[in-house]
């Protein structure tokens, strides 16, 4: 009785035969996100921009026999963004199940700090970049029949504090624009959710 369920749920959580993209892959909470996936049995590409460390991660994931391929791409960057996505469609051979939102980055200041360079880098990294992936994967998640989108917001995009008005910023634009995906994109079977973490013991917290 017992090995049956947990068959039954062993296949319930199954990601066998699916497909995922994870930005930011090499550290933290991406890392460990790639790493649940690809021990569920998903084929997961990552990316991250520091080629040493990307390469160490993609080595240990192939030592374990996970299933985890990737390169390196500054999210941040419109025409790198663009050859990730024909990187992924290639490798998944256009079918693309689930996307993971995850790179971020966190500037620790007061509103009136903050320049104008850094309202351009967070507001391409945090923003900019999960609303153009979006984009450019649709036509693959949609062409799984069965597409996720899981965008890693913070609870920062939902309270108010100080030092971090930025950040915040962009935290809440990707809860809306989650909001609106998900009503727009639904009808070609592609779920979007966010995930809205609190304070977690990773590099980007070390300040905290
Ligand atoms: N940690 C927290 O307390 C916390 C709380 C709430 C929400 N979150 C959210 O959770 C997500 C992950 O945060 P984390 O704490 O795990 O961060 P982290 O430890 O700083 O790791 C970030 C990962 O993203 C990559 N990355 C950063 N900028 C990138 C870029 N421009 N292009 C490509 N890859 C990039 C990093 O590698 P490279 O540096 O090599 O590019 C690294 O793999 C973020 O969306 C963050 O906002 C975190």
């Amino acid at each position: 009785m017992e090995d049956k369920a947990s068959s039954v749920r062993e296949k319930r959580w199954s990601l066998q035969g699916t497909t995922a993209l994870v930005t930011g892959g090499s550290k933290g909470i991406g890392h460990a996100i790639v790493q649940e996936l690809a021990e569920l049995g998903a084929t997961v590409y990552t990316c991250s921009r520091n080629e040493a460390e990307l390469t160490e991660c993609l080595r240990q994931w192939e030592k374990s026999e996970l299933c985890v391929i990737g390169s390196v791409c500054d999210v941040s960057s419109r025409s790198e963004r663009e050859k990730l996505m024909e990187k992924v469609s290639l490798a998944f051979n256009g079918k693309l199940n689930i996307l993971v939102n995850n790179a971020a980055m966190a500037i620790y200041k007061k509103a009136n700090d903050s320049t104008v360079e850094d309202y351009t880098s967070i507001m391409a990294t945090n923003f900019e970049s999960p609303f153009h992936l979006c984009q450019l994967a649709y036509p693959f998640l949609k062409a799984s029949g069965a597409g996720n989108i899981v965008n890693i917001s913070s609870i920062a995009g939902l309270l108010g504090g100080d030092d971090l008005t930025l950040y915040s910023a962009t935290k809440g634009a990707m809860n809306q624009m989650t909001r609106n995906l998900a009503c727009e994109w639904a009808k070609d079977n592609i779920r979007t959710n966010c995930v809205a973490p609190g304070v977690t013991r990773t590099v980007m917290a070390e300040p905290l």
